[in-house]
C-alpha cells in the first residue's frame, strides 16, 4: 500500500487531497503545526476509507526540526504533497518585517528546507513523487500581493529546478497552480465563481496529475490562458494597472 505525506494537513485543500488519496487506498500521513487539530480527521479517514492514517507534528518555519521530522517518519512516504502556505497582508508586510518574513518563510524557505531533505531521500532510492501547491500569484508580481507572490514565484522556480534535477533519478515533481480556491485562506474575499475551484476539485486534479506524471497543472483551465495574457502585457502598461 503506497503512502502519501501531506504537509500542512489542516488546510481545506489538504483535507480534500488526503480524502482523495485515501479513497484510492493510500496510507495517509498528516503533518501540521498542531496535531490535536487533526485527531477527528485522522479517525474519519481511517474509518471511512479503511486505510492507516497517522498524525505528525510539523512546523514549516522551524527549519532545524525538519531533518528529525523526516528521519522519524515511518514508513517513508512514496508521495509528498506540500500544501502549507500563508497569504498574509501585503500592506502590513511592507512595514512589519515579522509579517513579511512569515510570508516568505512559510511559502518559500520552509518549503525548500523540508523538500530538500525529502527530495534527497527520493533521489537516493530512485523513486518518489513531490507535489507543491504554489500559486498563479507567483507568475507576475502585482501591487496587491507581491510579497506572497514573490515567495510563491520562488517556490514555483524551485519546483521547476527540482523536476529538472531529479528526472534522471525517477523522481517526479508536480507544480500545482490552483488559481482561486474556496478555503479558509480566502474566506470573506469576493471571488469570481467561474475562476474559483472547490477543494474537492483540487484533490481530484492533484491525484490525476500524479497518476499521469503531469508536470504543471492549472486547476481551472482558464487560468493558464489568463496568466499567459497577464504575462504578455508590457511592463510600461502593467505598472499602471490596478491589479
Ligand atoms: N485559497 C486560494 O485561493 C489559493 C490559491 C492559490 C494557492 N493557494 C495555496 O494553497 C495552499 C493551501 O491553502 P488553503 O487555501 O487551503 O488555505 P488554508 O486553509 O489557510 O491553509 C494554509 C495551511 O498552511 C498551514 N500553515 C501555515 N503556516 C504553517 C507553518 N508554519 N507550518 C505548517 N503549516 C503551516 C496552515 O496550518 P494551521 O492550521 O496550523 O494554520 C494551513 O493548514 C497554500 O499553499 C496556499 O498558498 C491557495
Amino acid at each position: 500500500m503506497p503512502t502519501v505525506l501531506i504537509l500542512g494537513a489542516t488546510s481545506d485543500m489538504a483535507v480534500a487531497i488526503a480524502k482523495k488519496f485515501a479513497s484510492k487506498g493510500y496510507s495517509i500521513q498528516l503533518a501540521a503545526r498542531n496535531g490535536s487539530d487533526l485527531q477527528s480527521m485522522q479517525s474519519d479517514i481511517a474509518i471511512r476509507y479503511q486505510v492507516p492514517c497517522s498524525v505528525h507534528a510539523f512546523d514549516a518555519v522551524r527549519f532545524d526540526t525538519h531533518a528529525l521530522f523526516f528521519e522519524q517518519l515511518q514508513p517513508k512516504p512514496d508521495v509528498t504533497i506540500c500544501v502549507f502556505g500563508y497569504l498574509g497582508e501585503n500592506d502590513r508586510a511592507r512595514i512589519d518585517w515579522q509579517e513579511a518574513s512569515r510570508i516568505i518563510h512559510t511559502n518559500y524557505t520552509g518549503a525548500v528546507s523540508i523538500l530538500n531533505i525529502i527530495s534527497n531521500h527520493y533521489a537516493l532510492r530512485k523513486s518518489g513523487v513531490i507535489a507543491g501547491i504554489s500559486s498563479v500569484a507567483g507568475e507576475r508580481g502585482r501591487q496587491s500581493n507581491y510579497i506572497y507572490g514573490s515567495a510563491k514565484a520562488g517556490f514555483t522556480a524551485y519546483l521547476s529546478g527540482l523536476r529538472n534535477k531529479l528526472v534522471k533519478e525517477n523522481v517526479h515533481v508536480l507544480t500545482v497552480l490552483p488559481g482561486f480556491a474556496y478555503t479558509r485562506m480566502t474566506e470573506g474575499l469576493k471571488l469570481p465563481k467561474p475562476l474559483t475551484a472547490q477543494p474537492a476539485e483540487i484533490g481530484e486534479a492533484v491525484y490525476t496529475a500524479i497518476q499521469r506524471k503531469t508536470n504543471i497543472i492549472w486547476v481551472r483551465w482558464m487560468w493558464r490562458w489568463i496568466m499567459l495574457i497577464i504575462k504578455l502585457v508590457p511592463e510600461a502598461i502593467f505598472k499602471n494597472l490596478k491589479l
